[in-house]
């Protein structure tokens, strides 16, 4: 008996995204109804699908592989090939007698049927016809062949190992895997939750259970009110999910609800880029995290430095890792914080003042758009920041990335646009090389203009002035509408 799941859930199983499976939808390879989609259509679809093969199974083992040491996963629990086939052929069990079930209730049913029918005939015909249906019924269903829903097997499976979550009243919904708790899980499906210490201290994550069961995890000092538990009300940062659950959230739309901070991280590393860029890398501390929208800037002070070493950077890594945070520091005589960098002044373990975050260069999430990033230089720092998070947020569009360089080394990260396109199958990318930025805008702006129907895209352009007024001027006048084009200049 074929099962409905969620779009979501579908995706989770298979080890795939939604977008690719709304893709399949719109082709017509798959049929879709209120949202959901049948098991015996996606096994049909995934014919040698298998649970080793679910991308949820591997997060599953790469999160309890981080969770537990190696000595006590030794002892205290199955290795993973164990702890798989015994859920597998449990459920498969289930299945068998669930199907067994379904066939003994459509037996009753057809048998009250008959006998209503058989009013006529005499007491020893009615026996006789009766035995002869019942034989022939059981024959089918203790014979039956039907196979067993592979997919609904492997959602049994998954769902002792990870719980669903819905939003409201976004209606977003994420997974809760391993024993994470419910807030680190919505940062890593790209949700922009409201928090703020990330330690159970400052009560900004509370939000109310509406349905199912969570469990604390994490020591927490807030006291929530008598009236806020009896609401139902939990800590997100301390709880994690213990079945299915639907909560009522705040969620931040736009850079104005992110507030401003300020925080002293620690530099992990610093390596070159090239001669001209620097990877900095910054890690805070566990109970102050840069909660940040993806294409925000923030800006970066020498703590403890009486002269202003200051400097204002576009972060280059996803909001969903909120405890490191990757920039992308450019040589700048003018820029004193980026000269003290490239002067070999600023090292690992050296304690940096993080300030912001700041700007409005961020995602449209709502759009149903395919997204085009036209990109300068070291404008690919936010950007690597957006198509991250457009990942980790699962958008349905697809991501275009049009990178131009006015240097041989400028397109310093293409091996990670290569392993993007590689497995994220709603990623392209090219690259373009010119004499300047003006060139490199207006060529730029041209290839955005030959993908198909700009109009139907939204189109964010970052980079020096001149490359983003050129490219900005060719789109507006190619008549791209302004509410679909984002711009910043680095
Ligand atoms: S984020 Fe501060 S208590 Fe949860």
């Amino acid at each position: 008996m074929s099962q409905r799941l969620s779009l979501s859930r579908a995706a989770h199983l298979i080890g795939t995204t939604r977008a690719a499976l709304q893709k399949q939808i719109a082709s017509g390879e798959l049929v879709s109804s209120d949202g959901t989609v049948s098991t015996a259509e996606l096994q049909a679809l995934y014919p040698d699908l298998r649970i080793e093969d679910s991308g949820a199974f591997e997060r599953i083992t790469q999160i309890r592989d981080e969770a537990f040491g190696k000595r006590i996963r030794e002892r205290v629990l199955p290795n993973q090939e164990i702890l798989a086939q015994r859920l597998a052929l449990q459920s498969e069990e289930l299945e068998d007698v669930r199907r067994h079930l379904a066939h003994y209730h459509d037996m009753i049913e057809a048998l009250r049927e008959r006998i209503e029918q058989m009013s006529g005939a005499s007491a020893a015909e009615q026996i006789a016809e009766l035995a002869d249906f019942l034989d022939v019924s059981l024959a089918r269903v203790l014979g039956s062949e039907e196979p067993t829903d592979t997919i609904q097997v492997m959602d049994n499976v998954l769902r002792v190992m990870s719980a669903h979550v819905t939003v409201k009243p976004s209606g977003h919904e994420f997974f809760v895997e391993g024993s994470e708790t419910v807030l680190q899980a919505a940062l890593r499906a790209g949700l922009a939750p409201s928090y703020g210490c990330g330690n159970g201290n400052c009560g900004l994550c509370k939000a109310r259970i509406i349905a199912g069961q969570t469990q604390q995890v994490q020591q927490s000092d807030y006291p929530l009110s008598a009236s806020e538990r009896t609401q139902g009300y939990a800590l997100l940062c301390s709880h994690t999910a213990v079945s299915d659950l639907v909560i009522e959230m705040l969620e931040a739309n736009a850079p104005e609800d992110i507030p401003q901070q300020e925080i002293v991280a620690k530099v992990r590393s610093v390596a070159a880029l090239t001669p001209n860029i620097m990877l900095l890398h910054l890690q805070t501390p566990r109970s102050s995290r840069l909660r940040f929208l993806a294409g925000q800037r923030v800006a970066l002070s020498v703590t403890g430095s009486t002269a202003n070493f200051r400097g204002e950077y576009a972060i280059a890594s996803c909001p969903c890792d909120d405890r490191n945070v990757l920039l992308h520091v450019c040589h700048d005589e003018e820029d004193a914080f980026a000269s003290r960098l490239f002067a070999g002044a600023i090292r690992a373990n050296d304690a940096v003042s993080l300030f912001g975050p700041f700007g409005d260069f961020v995602l449209q999430k709502d759009s149903p758009n395919d997204s085009v990033f036209v990109v300068c230089d070291s404008g690919f720092a936010p950007v690597k920041s957006l198509i991250e998070h457009a990942v980790a947020s699962d958008l349905p569009g697809a991501l275009r990335l049009i990178w131009a360089a006015t240097r041989a080394d400028g397109h310093y990260l293409e091996n990670q646009c290569r392993a993007w396109a590689d497995v994220i199958e709603t990623f392209s990318y090219i690259t373009l090389l010119a004499d300047s930025p003006g060139v490199a805008g207006a060529q730029a702006a041209a290839r955005a203009l030959a993908e198909e129907d700009i109009k139907a895209r939204d189109v964010y352009v970052v980079g020096p002035s001149e490359f983003v007024e050129a490219a900005h001027q060719r789109l507006v006048s190619a008549g791209l509408p302004a509410a679909q084009l984002r711009v910043e200049v680095l």
